[in-house]
């Protein structure tokens, strides 16, 4: 195997966010010699309390649009890589206005890789397994870095028009970047609009949790830490121009991930609403990760779903405080959608 790449320097974009958070994180307590740029918008998404405490000489924030060319290119002439985490992350906010998703997933991706081709940086893309449309539930098969791109939703659309313009500056410029495609995160400081702290937050609040559909749709589930220690081996021992399929064997259907919630809270499995379908619903998502298992060795640390959702309950009761100001804004803009 080649000479691990091994940087002093990165700027994660989105790391205010979610993933992004949980990465810095888990690089400032993994890797103490690498020093790490936020660069981060703080929409509705971004939270600067996700990253507070780190040390000030490890971490610094810079509040910007990655869209905004001339920041990007000062910030991407003085780092070693870019993670690219930001963007417009959720389904059913793409489906009620796709403007933003346009703008930050494709036009955000297109200045990134820009900046990286004119000063020869490192690019880490991180997507996602939506990119490859969905799967039918008595079919065995699984998403490998040869599926088909098949997005359905204006969200996945985005995030699959993003891939492209990556593929293509390798190809065509020779830029040094590697994709992965993760399936669904869960973990800390993930926001209430998605599914699992929706549904905590929702019985901690004294309100039903709500499910799509029929609850029979599968996501394959996986530890925001373990996304982090898989895109760090990407990044530094990774072959330049491949993508990476990333995932955990944790394909549960969304109805046994509520009744888990549900038993782990002390409620009955029953005690939920059914509310309408999204449009265009996934079926059913699977990561085969074999690949990255194969080429560079990477195995999950959080291999035990329902322990992991058992201490994310609990990361939500304690921090009442972090999730408790998005709350309301996130149902209000439920029940405008009529979920
Ligand atoms: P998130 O919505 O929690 O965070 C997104 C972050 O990006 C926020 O901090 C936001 O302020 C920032 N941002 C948005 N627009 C920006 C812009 N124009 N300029 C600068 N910053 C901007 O999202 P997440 O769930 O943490 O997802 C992070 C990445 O991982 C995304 O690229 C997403 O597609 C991908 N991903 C997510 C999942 C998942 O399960 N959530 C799974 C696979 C891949
Ligand atoms: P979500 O967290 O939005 O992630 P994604 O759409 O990217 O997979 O939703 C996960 C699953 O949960 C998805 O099948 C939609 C479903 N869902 C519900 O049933 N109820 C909810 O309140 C939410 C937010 C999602």
């Amino acid at each position: 195997m080649s000479e691990a790449f091994e940087p002093n320097n990165i700027l994660v974009t989105g790391g205010c966010g979610f993933i992004g958070s949980n990465f810095v994180r888990w690089v400032v307590r993994e890797h103490p010699g690498v020093h790490v740029t936020v660069l981060d918008k703080l929409t509705y998404a971004g939270n600067p309390a996700n990253i507070a405490g780190l040390p000030a000489d490890r971490v610094e924030l810079v509040v910007g649009d990655i869209c905004d060319a001339a920041l990007v290119d000062r910030l991407v002439a003085s780092t070693d890589a870019v993670v690219h985490y930001a963007a417009e992350s959720h389904n059913d906010n793409s489906i009620a206005d796709p403007e933003p998703f346009v703008r930050t997933n494709v036009h955000g991706t297109f200045t990134l890789i820009e900046a990286c081709r004119k000063h020869g940086v490192r690019y880490h893309h991180i997507s996602t397994d939506e990119v490859y449309g969905d799967l039918a539930l008595d079919d065995r098969a699984r998403f490998t870095e040869e599926s088909p791109y098949r997005p359905s939703s204006p969200y996945s659309s985005t995030k699959a028009a993003s891939d492209m313009l990556v593929r293509a500056w390798v190809r065509t410029y020779g830029i040094a970047a590697t994709i992965s495609n993760c399936s669904n995160n869960y973990g800390p400081y993930q926001h209430v609009e998605k599914f699992i702290p929706r549904q905590i937050t929702n019985i901690l609040c004294g309100m039903r949790p709500v499910l799509y559909g029929d609850g029979r749709n599968v996501r394959d589930w996986i530890h925001v830490d373990d996304h982090s220690s898989a895109v760090w081996e990407i990044l530094t021992r990774g072959r330049i121009g491949e993508t990476y399929l990333i995932g955990a064997d944790g394909e549960r259907s969304n109805i046994d991930v509520l009744r888990a919630i549900l038993r782990a809270m002390g409620l009955p499995e029953d005690d939920f609403d059914w509310v309408r379908d999204r449009p265009g619903h996934d079926r059913r998502y699977a990561i085969d990760p074999m690949k990255l298992r194969r080429e560079l060795g990477w195995r999950p640390a959080h291999a035990d779903f329902d322990a992991g959702l058992v201490q994310t309950i609990q990361w939500y009761r304690d921090h009442e405080s972090w999730w408790r100001p998005a709350k309301e804004a996130t149902e209000a803009r439920y029940r405008e959608q009529g979920q």
